[in-house]
């Protein structure tokens, strides 16, 4: 059993409380922090919390709990970060990580000299579905991933200061696209090096500083490509997908709309559908378990079993801090409109990489480019001469 402090009483911390508390868990909530006496205090009598406080500083140093959970808005992780590691807790901390790579640079810095333990909550790589992707994927199903694509767009954020770029780092790339960075991290394997990121981004819809649309290409070691998608515009509700290509095969994986819970209602039944839904009334999407399907709850198994363990959670500071690194160089590369270069100062993965075009053996004189059977019954079969290198076809009757 865990107690926990947990920082933040907005909708994050609604999720992650619901999940610590639910399906007759072991683990606590002791005390929660919130700028508003009421909105703590009304926190608390809803979850079950047995203490609430104002000050984040004493939340974080209550002596009963000995993880803090992180559900503060962006430019408040570091503070977060540096009390809980000097107070020698084990600390859960929300996406992204930093609002730059400096800041979550020092974030990892803090939790490795202090020793504790560092769990990075990026919730979208724990869904049922992705894991056993994930699985699929290193079982080698696939073969080589080539292309790992992931989509988050929706109509905007819930809260002011996401749209305020101080406070959250920028707009739909700091907010979206580290979950998008991090799921095609774990399709292309987290060992291989992202090496550069050509992106595109522009405020095409709503008053703001930072964009609301981005598209980004993060081109890894391997020779594979990430592609996120990211957008604060989207009408319809919460668009997720992600899809990854390999040389031996594809997964398409859809998390929101249209998964197989279909409902049409004239009249609505007054309540909440699902997270971002736009509307209660026509076709509507509804998600049977909400924790379940975004990953909240296996995450919290997978991070608190490490704590119990000793080992290291599937993502931490480390993976949240390469996630930041890829983000400075898409905004960078934004302003440059060139392909622009992580810049890692730590790297703990391979420095090599198994990149490049593997020669498919056809016959003595050729190499096999491919086969496909024809609607007349005949299988043309391209080949590439092995003494010159012409590409030519061969077509085999019946
Ligand atoms: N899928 C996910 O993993 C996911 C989803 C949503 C949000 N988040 C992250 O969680 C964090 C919080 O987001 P949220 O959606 O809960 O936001 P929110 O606006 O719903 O809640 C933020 C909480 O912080 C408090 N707060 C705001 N400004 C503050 C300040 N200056 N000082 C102290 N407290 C302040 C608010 O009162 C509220 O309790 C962000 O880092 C966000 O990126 C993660």
């Amino acid at each position: 059993m865990h107690k926990i402090t947990m920082l933040g009483t907005g909708l994050i911390g609604m999720f992650y409380t619901m999940v610590l508390h639910g399906q007759r868990s072991r683990d606590q909530v002791q005390v929660v922090y919130s700028r508003s006496a009421d909105r703590a205090q009304q926190f608390a009598a809803t979850w079950n919390v047995p203490r609430w406080t104002t000050d984040m500083a004493a939340a974080i140093q209550d002596p009963e709990t000995s993880v803090v959970v992180i559900g503060l808005p962006n430019s408040l992780h570091e503070e977060a970060v540096t009390l809980a590691a000097q107070a020698g807790k084990a600390i859960l901390c929300t996406k992204p990580l930093g609002r730059n790579a400096a800041e979550a640079r020092r974030m990892l810095a803090a939790v490795e000299q202090a020793g504790v333990f560092h769990g990075y909550l990026e919730d979208l790589v724990y869904t049922p579905k992705t894991l056993k992707a994930i699985q699929s994927v290193r079982n080698g199903a696939l073969g080589k991933v080539l292309w790992a694509r992931s989509r988050e767009t929706h109509p905007g954020p819930h809260s002011d200061w996401f749209w305020n770029k101080d406070i959250s780092g920028g707009g739909a790339i700091i907010d979206m696209g580290c979950h998008c960075i991090e799921i095609s991290r774990n399709f292309i394997g987290k060992e291989v090096k992202p090496l550069e990121v050509m992106c595109w981004a522009d405020t095409q819809v709503h008053p703001i500083e930072a964009e609301d649309s981005a598209v980004g290409l993060v081109r890894y070691a391997s020779g594979a490509v990430g592609q996120f998608e990211v957008s604060w515009t989207f009408r319809g509700g919460m668009d997720l997908r992600d899809e990854v290509s390999g040389t031996e095969g594809t997964i398409w994986l859809n998390h929101w709309l249209r998964t197989g819970y279909e409902m049409f209602t004239a009249v609505g039944e007054g309540g909440y559908v699902a997270e971002k839904a736009e509307g209660q009334t026509g076709w509507l999407f509804p998600v049977g378990d909400e924790v379940a399907a975004l990953g909240y709850t296996e995450m919290f198994t997978d991070m608190l079993n490490a704590l119990d363990k000793g080992t290291k959670p599937m993502e931490d500071f480390y993976d949240g801090y390469v996630v930041n690194a890829i983000m400075d160089a898409a905004y960078r590369s934004i302003e440059s409109k060139r392909w622009e270069p992580v810049l890692l100062e730590v790297w703990r993965g391979a420095e090599d990489a198994d990149a490049g075009v593997k020669l498919a053996e056809y016959d003595a004189q050729h190499f096999l480019i491919k086969e496909e059977k024809m609607p007349d019954g005949r299988t043309k079969v391209i080949l590439k001469e092995k003494a010159g290198g012409r590409i030519v076809q061969k077509v085999l009757e019946g």
